[in-house]
Parts: structure tokens; C-alpha cells; sequence
């Protein structure tokens, strides 16, 4: 398509046998460079790892080694210091550091890449920068969960309908609900610890794909970049991203608890619900609605499971049917992984600053938890308890008091005595000290339940282990 003079395009990593460079689109498909340069700081690890292990046996000189080690370092300060020469044509991120490295310090580089490939390069690398997300987001997940307990502790004993269907069921507390996400996110904690520790195994050494006759040693070269042993299968090792894909799959778990989460807070700051208010730092305002306060902070968590479930989806179908080992496409990992943790990391963050600046307004969750029948149940229970009779007559029985109330247009316990005996005889005055609220909640003490004694252990149980 486009002809190109041979000699600044015929690549120099691996051109011997080329008499032309690439077309200038074969380029633009094949680079990496402009998203892989992410790996930069791992790519560099990987190698100092990897010369000083040359070195140590016997497969590179100690001064080759020495002069490697500082070259990185050099092209390490570069990249950071946002003065490095990144070259699409040299492809990805491990030609440009090689390059550069050569370009440092000469001959030497050249030795680098003795006993090693691209392939369990990147594998390594990718592996390193997916397992440092991992720590990133097991740290902003603890945050979180941390100020959901002090919401909870703090809304321990405030009353708030409890919904199913998104109709008034029964009262729980604040708390408690609070607690269900500290659950749940407790759950996504222990999944990206559980991923982590999977994928910690190193693939450095596994070379293009049946490992290598020079007598390296990966099990130094695991230990240098903290991995808990090389992979065992040099096949396995360049050819397969399951850890991104756990990375992923866990990903999307936490963001669908996540966009839950956001939903709830949307819901609940409508004038509608008025249950809490966010603060004027997580809500913007209409350019044309004076009286608009918009949630779009929640809103944007709410969507984030979007393109972090998608970018699940695209890996998992780039890496469907794939023949071992390595394949180009391999390289569509990274985007996907990229913005995945980038949205995840973000709406980690938003959640944890609008949940901690976020006020319940506890009268008004109080009195919505009044309205709506929400404590029939505890009626249809005492008369099983205090009547005897089967739940199931209970339960009819209460639907006709529950009928009789909406006609009156009044709630539950302004139903007078008179008016319950009308339905069922054996009713007694005892009844309305199970109507309020407070009691309803104060009596679900079953392990796990409403209760805010319940609810106190249970954040007393979390307080510890993230202590
Ligand atoms: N940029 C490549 C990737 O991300 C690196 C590995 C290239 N290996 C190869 N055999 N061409 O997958």
C-alpha cells in the first residue's frame, strides 16, 4: 500500500531476513507501543531480574550484567521523567526499552535478551501489572468497606424500610443495610486475594515457548520479582491469560456490587425518597433546573459495569480457540485490562468519597419505614405466637386487617381495638406493642438478622479483621 524507504523501517530487533519494513498500516495494527508503554516500569524489573541472573550463572559477563543494571536505570529515569523517545516502529514496550538500552549502552544490550522472548517477557510483565492492580484494588476495597462500617455503626438502630420488589416489606436498620455491602465487598476482597495468589507463578524463562538450553534459573528470577515459584509448563506459561481473565471476571463482580450500590444511593437522594442527601463534593446541578441536584457521580458508577463487563467479554473471545502457545492476538489483552482497572480503581474511589460524605436522613427513613404495612409481619407472627394459630391463617387473617386499614386510609397501628376484634375475636390490646417500627426490628435478633444488637457484632466482626 504505501512504500517506505527500507532502511529506517526494517526493524533491527529481528530484520535480518527482511529486504522491506512494513507497510505504514501493517504498523499501526501490529504496534503496541502506544498502550503497552503502561508496562514500562515492570518491563524494566523483568529484565534487571532477568541480567542479573545471566550473570550470576556464568551465561553473561558480571561487567555486561553491571552494564545492563545501569542502562535500565538510565531508560527507567527517562520514562519517568517523560523524556523517553517512544518509536512505533520499534513496536512495543520491550523493543523500545532494548533499543534505547542499546542507544545507553551500547553492545552489551544486545546480551539481554540471551535465554529469554517476548513472549514469557510480556507474560511476566502483564502478570507483575495485573498483580499490582490487585494490591491497589484490595486496598481501595478495604477503604471502602471501612466507610461503610462507619456508617453502619453510626445508623446502627436507624429504621428504614426494608424492600423487596422495591415495595415496603419489613423495617430493618441503616446499619444493616450498610452491612449487606460490607459483605459483599468482603466477598470481593478475599476474590482479588484469591486471584492474586493464583496468578502469582513467573513465566520469565519459559522463553518463545519450550523453554531454553541455556542453563538459567527460574526459580532465581521468580524469587527476584516476588512470585512464589516459575510456572511449570513453559507452553502454559506464554500461553494463556486466565490470570487476566480472573482479574476481569472478579472485576465485574465487584462492579456489578458496585452499580448496585450507586442505584440505591440514586434512588434514595430522590425527592421521592429523600433517605439521604449527598453532599454538594459527589452532585452537580442542572444548567437549566435551578432546583436540580444530580447524582452523577452514582450514576457514573452505576455504569461502569458497562465496559468492565465488556472488557471481560472481549478478552474471554480473543482468547477463545486459540491453538497454543503464543498468537498475536494475544496482545488485545491489555486495553481491555487497562480500562477495566482504570474505571474500577475510579469508582472505587467515587463510591468511598460519596458514601463518606453521604448524610441518612434518619427521620425521614424512620417514618417512610412506618407507612406501607411494613410491620404486618410481625402481626401475622404474634398471632401465631400469642393466638396459636397456623401461620397460614395468620397470614389471611392479617391481610384482611391490612385491607381493612388502606380502606380507612390509615396504617396498622391506628387500627383501633374494636376494629381488630372485627376480624378476629381472640385479639387483645397486647397487639400493638408488635405494631412500632423499633420492635419489629429490635425482635429480628436470628443470627444475621435486623436486630442492632445483630448488626453491632456484626461490624465489631469486621472492625477486627481489617484491624
Ligand atoms: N507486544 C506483544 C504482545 O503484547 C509482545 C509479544 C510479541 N511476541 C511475538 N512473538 N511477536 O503480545
Amino acid at each position: 500500500m504505501t512504500d517506505r524507504p527500507q532502511q529506517d523501517s526494517a526493524n533491527s530487533m529481528w530484520g535480518g531476513r527482511f529486504a522491506a519494513g512494513p507497510d505504514a498500516i501493517m504498523e499501526a495494527i501490529n504496534a503496541s507501543i502506544g498502550f503497552d508503554r503502561r508496562l514500562y516500569a515492570q518491563d524494566i524489573r523483568g529484565s534487571r531480574a532477568h541480567a542479573a541472573m545471566l550473570a550470576a550463572q556464568g551465561i553473561i559477563s558480571d561487567t555486561d550484567a553491571e552494564a545492563i543494571r545501569e542502562g535500565l536505570l538510565t531508560v527507567l529515569s527517562e520514562i519517568e521523567g517523560g523524556n523517553f523517545p517512544f518509536r512505533t516502529e520499534l513496536e512495543d514496550i520491550h523493543m523500545n526499552v532494548e533499543a534505547r538500552l542499546k542507544e545507553v549502552i551500547g553492545e552489551p544490550a544486545g546480551r539481554l535478551h540471551t535465554g529469554r522472548s517476548r513472549n514469557d517477557q510480556v507474560a511476566t510483565d502483564f502478570r507483575l501489572w495485573v498483580r499490582d492492580q490487585c494490591d491497589a484494588v484490595i486496598e481501595a476495597l478495604q477503604a471502602l468497606i471501612r466507610v461503610a462500617l462507619a456508617q453502619a455503626e453510626a445508623g446502627a438502630d436507624w429504621v428504614m424500610p426494608g424492600f423487596t420488589h422495591l415495595q415496603t416489606a419489613q423495617p430493618v436498620t441503616w446499619g444493616h443495610h450498610m452491612m449487606a455491602y460490607v459483605e459483599m465487598f468482603g466477598r470481593d476482597l478475599s476474590r482479588f486475594g484469591d486471584a492474586r495468589k493464583r496468578m502469582n507463578e513467573s513465566p520469565l524463562g519459559a522463553a518463545a515457548l519450550a523453554g531454553t538450553g541455556y542453563p538459567i534459573d527460574r526459580h532465581a528470577t521468580s524469587q527476584a520479582l516476588g512470585f512464589d515459584a516459575p510456572m511449570a509448563n513453559s507452553l502454559d506459561a506464554v500461553s494463556d491469560r486466565d490470570f487476566a481473565l480472573e482479574f476481569l471476571s472478579v472485576s465485574s463482580i465487584c462492579a456489578v456490587h458496585l452499580s448496585r450500590l450507586a442505584e440505591e444511593l440514586v434512588i434514595w437522594s430522590s425527592a421521592q425518597f429523600r433517605f439521604v442527601s449527598m453532599s454538594d463534593k459527589w452532585s452537580t446541578g442542572s444548567s437549566i433546573m435551578p432546583q436540580k441536584r444530580n447524582p452523577d457521580a452514582a450514576e457514573l458508577i452505576r455504569a461502569k459495569i458497562g465496559r468492565i463487563l465488556g472488557a471481560t467479554v472481549a478478552l474471554f473471545t480473543v482468547m477463545k480457540g486459540l491453538p497454543l502457545a503464543y498468537s498475536k492476538d494475544m496482545q488485545e489483552d491489555k486495553e481491555q485490562v487497562f480500562d477495566a482497572a482504570d474505571s474500577l480503581m475510579l469508582a472505587l474511589a467515587a463510591m468511598t468519597g460519596m458514601l463518606s460524605d453521604l448524610t441518612a436522613n434518619r427521620d425521614r427513613m424512620e417514618a417512610a419505614a412506618s407507612a406501607g404495612f411494613s410491620t404486618a409481619t410481625d402481626l401475622a407472627d404474634w398471632l401465631v405466637r400469642e393466638l396459636g394459630l397456623p401461620f397460614r391463617d395468620a397470614h389471611h387473617v392479617t391481610g384482611s386487617l391490612v385491607a381493612l386499614a388502606e380502606k380507612k386510609g390509615c396504617d396498622l397501628p391506628d387500627l383501633t381495638l374494636d376494629d381488630m376484634q372485627g376480624v378476629h375475636a381472640g385479639i387483645t390490646d397486647k397487639v400493638f406493642g408488635v405494631l412500632g417500627v423499633h420492635n419489629s426490628v429490635a425482635s429480628r435478633q436470628s443470627y444475621g438478622g435486623t436486630a442492632p444488637d445483630q448488626v453491632r457484632a456484626q461490624i465489631t466482626r469486621w472492625k477486627e479483621k481489617l484491624a
